[in-house]
């Protein structure tokens, strides 16, 4: 697949089928997301791949407490508040992740990745990205997910086994699956909204008011 094509469609596919993933895209995921940089090559993290249908199952039952727990503080009124303003993005959203806390179970493969020393989280999610990205390549469909952590995390990590008190700390759990939905380029808004030149404030010298994939990209220097 070509690069830009990952950069620019590589999105959180909540909606996946149950099927497994086979072990030798799980393995090249592994293998290309530990290819990421960290800090001094620390290289400081353990993956965890869970597949089995019991784990996955009393996972499903936490992220779905979790769930329950953000919507009903951080998120309370968030969905009937979009609804009303017409924010068709935000209904989406809300809407899909309700998808995955209903259907969680059903994910093939749960990808939890830990780190320890890196507060930051600067040196682990260049990996999880990494490994995505490597799943897009092979059409699996991945959502980077963090409230089981935030909110189950010592539960999820006596469930597995995780030793905490030697400092691993969940950064995420990535949710995969072959995509039941089609992939699309994110929308955002738009790069030169966001950037400065120089200067905080000053505009930079270009703007780019449609997505540059897949028509505008430029040739590299040869
Ligand atoms: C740090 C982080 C935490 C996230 N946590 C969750 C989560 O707990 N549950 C979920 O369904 N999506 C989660 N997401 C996915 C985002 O909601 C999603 O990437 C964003 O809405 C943009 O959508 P897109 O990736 O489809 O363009 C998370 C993404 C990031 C980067």
């Amino acid at each position: 697949m070509d690069l830009y094509e990952a950069l620019y469609t590589t999105r959180a596919m909540r909606r996946v089928e149950p099927d497994p993933i086979p072990d030798e895209v799980v393995a090249l995921m592994m293998d290309a997301a530990i290819r990421a940089p960290s800090g001094g090559n620390a290289q400081n993290w353990r993956w965890l791949f869970v597949t089995d249908p019991d784990l996955r199952a009393a996972l499903a039952v936490l992220y779905r407490e979790a769930w329950e727990e953000l919507t009903t503080t951080l998120y309370a009124g968030r969905l009937e508040r979009a609804e009303a303003a017409g924010d068709e993005t935000t209904v989406r959203i809300l809407r899909s992740s309700q998808w995955l806390a209903d259907h969680f179970a059903e994910v093939p493969l749960v990808v939890l990745p830990y780190h320890r020393n890196d507060p930051s989280g600067a040196s682990i999610y260049p990996a999880v990205w990494n490994l995505m990205l490597a799943a897009r390549g092979q059409g699996v469909g991945c959502t980077l997910t963090t409230i089981l952590g935030m909110f189950r995390h010592d539960e999820v990590a006596e469930l597995l086994g995780v030793p905490t008190d030697r400092g691993w700390t969940n950064a995420a759990a990535v949710t995969c699956g072959y995509p039941r939905g089609r992939w699309g380029v994110a929308a955002r808004a738009p790069a030169h909204e966001v950037a400065f030149a120089d200067r905080w404030g000053e505009p930079p010298p270009w703007r780019v008011d449609r997505p540059l994939w897949p028509d505008r990209i430029p040739e590299p220097r040869p």
